[in-house]
């Protein structure tokens, strides 16, 4: 059942984050809803506009829509990840997503006031809810000094504001993580007395926390064994998610991670299966295994067994 994120952060706000996930092709969608139903948790796919155009839009559009069919039981948001303002219209119009992410958090800051509260309202108008982006990721090291770093970090005097002025429905906020599989150079920390403040200004008001891969260092040391080359690969600490969804994110958003599940099975099978080069039995083991990553995922995120109560909740 395809629901809006707002339905999922209502069920989650203050107690778990939901996991979402990007997903580009056809064996990660089958790995989705699988993990996904194995771990008993609602969840929401991503879909960068990197993915509508890796073969066609329409062609992810049509696999999320059999898998619904395919996994009856599965409740999920369709989310566009990262939206420029004509990608947002684009899936606005589309009747499919249920939410949509404008990303204008480059922009200054009445810019990006301006460019989300016009995609607010399309959206609204058409049943759809909205995430944006206030702060900048990556690029908080321990070695850049405090007021650099904090300038890049959410203002959480700002955050209130962005929310007034755009009616948004959630907010992705920077709070020391970056995208990518080496996020920080030194010792890695989540700023949560951003977050504390972000949320004393923002009761109750769903918070979105990107770049949260662990990067997961078995499976760095597996890349690297079977041939790869991801040096110094560093993630978020995964213990911390259950501290960040109780000071208000309810979702998490989860990529490379997955793409490291991939690029180890792929690596490890060829390596140990020289002859072989037909691409459905790596591809089995992948499915298999990005499955046993979101269960996994899911338990961190708190979100695991709680499928039976919001179905409740949403129906
Ligand atoms: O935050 C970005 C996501 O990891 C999506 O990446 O644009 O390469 O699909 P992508
Ligand atoms: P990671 O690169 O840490 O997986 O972050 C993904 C993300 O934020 C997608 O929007
Ligand atoms: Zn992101």
């Amino acid at each position: 059942m395809i629901v809006t994120t707002k339905q999922l952060f209502e069920a989650a706000y203050g107690k778990y984050a939901i996991g979402a996930y990007n997903i580009n092709n056809l064996e990660q969608c089958m790995g989705l809803f699988r993990g996904n139903l194995d771990s008993k948790a609602p969840f929401i796919i991503q879909i960068s506009k990197g993915a509508r155009s890796y073969t066609h839009k329409e062609m992810l559009e049509g696999m999320i829509r059999s898998a619904e069919k395919v996994f009856p039981d599965a409740i999920f948001a369709v989310h566009l990840d990262h939206g420029d303002e004509q990608t947002c219209y684009d899936c606005i119009n589309s009747g499919f997503y249920s939410s949509v992410m404008i990303d204008a958090s480059h922009e200054n800051f009445d810019e990006n006031v301006a460019i989300t509260k016009r995609v607010v309202d399309a959206a609204h108008a058409k049943g759809l809810v909205v995430e944006a982006e206030l702060g900048q990721l990556g690029g908080v090291e321990e070695h850049v000094q405090v007021a650099e770093a904090d300038a890049k970090l959410t203002d959480p005097k700002q955050a209130k504001e962005f929310v007034a002025r755009t009616g948004v429905d959630s907010l992705a906020c920077a709070i020391g993580t970056s995208h990518g599989a080496f996020k920080f150079s030194g010792t890695q920390g989540l700023h949560f007395d951003v977050l504390s403040e972000i949320q004393k200004r923002l009761p109750g008001f769903p918070l979105v926390m990107h770049g949260s891969s662990s990067v997961p260092q078995e499976e760095v040391e597996r890349i690297n064994k079977a041939g790869g080359n991801l040096k110094g690969a560093k993630g978020v600490d995964a213990s911390q998610f259950k501290q960040a969804a109780k000071l208000g994110v309810t979702k998490i958003n989860i990529d490379t991670d997955g793409r490291l599940v991939w690029t180890r099975v792929h690596r490890e099978f060829f390596l140990e299966k020289p002859e072989n080069f037909d691409l459905r039995p790596p591809g089995k083991v992948f499915m298999a295994e990005y499955a046993k990553f979101i269960a996994d995922k899911n338990e961190k995120l708190g979100s695991a067994g709680t499928l039976d109560e919001v179905r409740k909740l949403v129906s």
